[in-house]
């Protein structure tokens, strides 16, 4: 495609995914940009529209598994600091999305600011988030938001309110937007109280979740009736492999790249895994993570 003069360097083309995923899985972008600013974020999304081109916004690569085939479409990624910007007025945090939650975490520490602490140890990035109503233990960011400025797709800036939000368990109505900014309200509280809790949720997570191995988290959503995890641990599917893909020994519902896994393999053991907790506990499962292909 002829990009104009200002982006044609910039956006590079037939990038390696792998690398920018947790799962180090997939194939290749056709193109692959990280703008400068907003307005460059703007002018490319406009480009991509009238070309008909699909759009992919990349956080952290924490929870998607890329296609081994790569992507027909763009892979936009922002990493600039004009989308890593932060700022607290009062008890409230205002933070660009594509900063990455520990640093979200740490600023807040810093600012004697509670809220964000159970979130520690999650790898994605602020816009990631927000998009799937990221959480652990029994809570999920999207209490804690007040407003949130998005682009839409035409590139159209809009600010949304708290009531215009909707968020539910591992899911918002964020989809149609790429998100910039959030702003969170937090709590004053002093700052040994909130390291202390960090300390609790990170000794916690290493101890259910403590996986060395790449992996985007979370395989399938949890059923309304209790834990995913626990269902394939029931169906005795821990260390089941297929190619380089294992399913955890120590948390039934995160696959492992033992080092050269394709998607197709995950998907392979996704496949058998909803197929046997359908078998035994007729329950379907979804999944958490987001597949691109
Ligand atoms: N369990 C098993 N076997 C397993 C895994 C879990 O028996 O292989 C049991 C545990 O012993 C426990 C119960 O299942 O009694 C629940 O396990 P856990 O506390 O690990 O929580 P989870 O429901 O499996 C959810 C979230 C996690 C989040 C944790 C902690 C989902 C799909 N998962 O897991 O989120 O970190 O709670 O709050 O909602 C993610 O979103 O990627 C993710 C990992």
């Amino acid at each position: 495609m002829p990009w104009p003069r200002n982006l044609a360097k910039a956006i590079k083309t037939k990038v390696n995914l792998a690398g920018y995923t947790s799962f180090k899985i997939g194939g290749q972008a056709k193109y692959f940009f990280e703008p400068k600013n907003l307005k460059q974020l703007q002018q490319v999304l406009i480009l991509a529209k009238h070309a008909g081109l699909r759009v992919f916004i990349l956080g952290a690569g924490s929870n998607i598994l890329v296609s081994d085939s790569g992507l027909d479409g763009l892979v936009i990624k922002l990493s600039n600091k004009s989308f890593k910007q932060l700022d607290c007025q009062g008890s409230c945090l205002t933070a660009g999305s594509g900063l990455k939650l520990n640093a979200l975490i740490s600023f807040s520490r810093n600012k004697n600011l509670s809220g964000l602490e159970f979130l520690t140890g999650i790898p994605g990035t602020l816009g990631g988030c927000l998009m799937g109503n990221a959480g652990a233990w029994g809570k999920a960011i999207g209490e804690l938001v007040k407003q949130v400025g998005v682009l839409d797709y035409n590139g159209k800036l809009k600010l949304l309110e708290s009531k215009q939000l909707k968020f539910a368990y591992r899911k918002s109505n964020l989809n149609n937007y790429i998100i910039i900014w959030a702003k969170l309200k937090l709590l004053a509280k002093e700052k040994k109280a909130i390291a202390a809790k960090i300390n609790q949720y990170l000794l916690r997570r290493k101890q259910s979740q403590g996986n060395n191995l790449p992996n985007a988290g979370c395989i399938f959503k949890n059923p309304a009736c209790g834990s995913a995890g626990r269902l394939i641990d029931n169906c005795g599917l821990k260390g089941m492999a297929r190619g380089g893909a294992v399913i955890s020994k120590l948390h039934a519902n995160f696959i492992l790249n033992t080092g050269k896994a394709k998607s197709r393999d995950v998907l392979s053991l996704m496949d058998l895994t909803r197929k046997k907790v359908k078998e035994r506990f007729k329950i379907n499962l979804e999944p958490e993570i987001k597949i691109w292909k």
